[in-house]
């Protein structure tokens, strides 16, 4: 599960000018292991230069099209982006791990459902799989989307959008939204915000009429939509949102203040359940988190962004306990149940057993 294979690239197609969408060949012993939900992400390695690099790609494809896609835009100065717009091509192998996430909802065919999504550039990525999925799994449902970006030349799968709008007739409603591109309508010009989101749902949508909203983008725009559709009513529970990695700063780890004044470092025992197998080591407290220990302990402990937004490094802790800092991957009731992110996660007792297995 934790695992990385080498996945052959059977296809790779700019979808524009600095964006690629690449399609990987799975080979039907590792069909079961790379079988996704809609708005699930893989983890790409690549040997860049000394570097080990990781990063997450969301799939784009639908779970009924048989393919497994992502699409990778380009970030400025980005390491792993611009080495993959430069050179990924056809052909080539890249290590790739199983799909993750929760950035969906359970589907089915019975359900007459409103969904609602908010997008901003390469954000539209899992809302491309999870519309294509869900229009496709629940032919009563429809979806209102709305997709910022600076102009039409930027406008990733525009054309799939299209297509998707004359084959679901009335049952897919796309605004565009574009900041550097006047429109006829102001409303769809500037960038999605607080304020632009609330007079979405004052002027466009009914508030009272939406089931669930997905929101993937910066952080942000994340933060404002959100917001905005709580003010006009919508729980907390209605709402999912994805972050991309991107917009992430680093976040020092602040020491709790009684060990801070510690004479001599807490030690914890660590016990870690991965792949059926538990292996220990030990660790000072407030130093490192336990990803970073236990990589150094020579752990071959799953992760990517180390920032707390993927979720890769996700597992459940079943004994002792944990201060994690920051999180913007697991949902409360993740939370409630045991599970912590283990790169922002420092322990703060003595012993702590953390399972990777069960991935629930
Ligand atoms: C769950 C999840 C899903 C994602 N899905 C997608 C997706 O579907 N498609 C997609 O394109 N991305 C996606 N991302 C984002 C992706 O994982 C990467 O974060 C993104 O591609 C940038 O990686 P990078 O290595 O190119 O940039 P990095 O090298 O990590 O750089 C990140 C930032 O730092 C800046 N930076 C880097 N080096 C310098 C420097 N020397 N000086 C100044 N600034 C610098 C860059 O400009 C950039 O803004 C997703 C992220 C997450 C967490
Ligand atoms: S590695 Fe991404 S949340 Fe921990």
């Amino acid at each position: 599960m934790s695992k990385f294979h080498p996945l052959t690239i059977a296809n790779v197609r700019n979808e524009t000018r600095d964006t690629i969408a690449v399609t990987f060949a799975v080979p039907d012993a590792l069909r079961d292991s790379f079988a996704f939900q809609q708005g699930q992400h893989l983890t790409l390695r690549a040997q860049i230069g000394d570097e080990d690099v990781r990063r997450s790609y969301s799939i784009c494809s639908a779970v009924q099209d048989g393919a497994l896609r992502v699409a990778i835009k380009r970030t400025q100065g980005g390491l792993f982006s611009s080495w993959a717009n430069d050179n990924l091509q056809a052909g080539h192998t890249i290590d790739v791990m199983p799909p993750m996430g929760h950035f969906n909802v359970p589907l089915d065919a019975a359900n007459k459902k409103h969904y609602l999504a908010f997008a901003a550039g390469s954000g539209i990525t899992p809302i491309l799989s999870i519309i294509k999925t869900t229009l496709a799994a629940e032919p009563e449902s429809q979806f209102t989307l709305f997709y910022g970006n600076r102009a039409s030349s930027s406008v990733i799968f525009r054309d799939e959008l299209s297509d998707l709008k004359d084959s679901y007739m009335g049952r897919l409603k796309l605004a565009y939204v574009m900041s550097r591109e006047q429109q006829d309508i102001e409303l769809f010009n500037g960038r999605i915000t607080k304020d632009k989101a609330a007079q979405f749902l004052k002027y466009w949508v009914r508030a009272d009429d939406i089931d669930i909203a997905f929101i993937c983008g910066p952080e942000d725009m994340m933060h404002g939509v959100s917001e905005a559709l709580q003010e006009a009513g919508l729980a907390k529970s209605q709402i999912k949102v994805e972050l991309f990695a991107a917009s992430i700063p680093k976040h020092a780890h602040q020491p709790r203040a009684a060990s801070a004044v510690a004479a001599t470092q807490q030690q914890t025992e660590v016990t870690v359940i991965m792949d059926g197998n538990a292996a220990s080591f030990t660790m000072e407290q407030d130093k490192e988190s336990l990803l970073d220990a236990g990589l150094r302990a020579g752990l071959d402990m799953r992760y990517s962004c180390k920032g707390g937004v993927c979720s890769t490094c996700r597992c459940k802790v079943i004994e002792g306990k944990v201060d994690m800092d920051v999180n913007y991957a697991l949902e409360d009731y993740e939370i409630a149940r045991g599970y912590v992110l283990s790169c922002q996660s420092f322990p703060t007792t003595a012993r702590v057993v953390i399972d990777f297995d069960q991935a629930e």
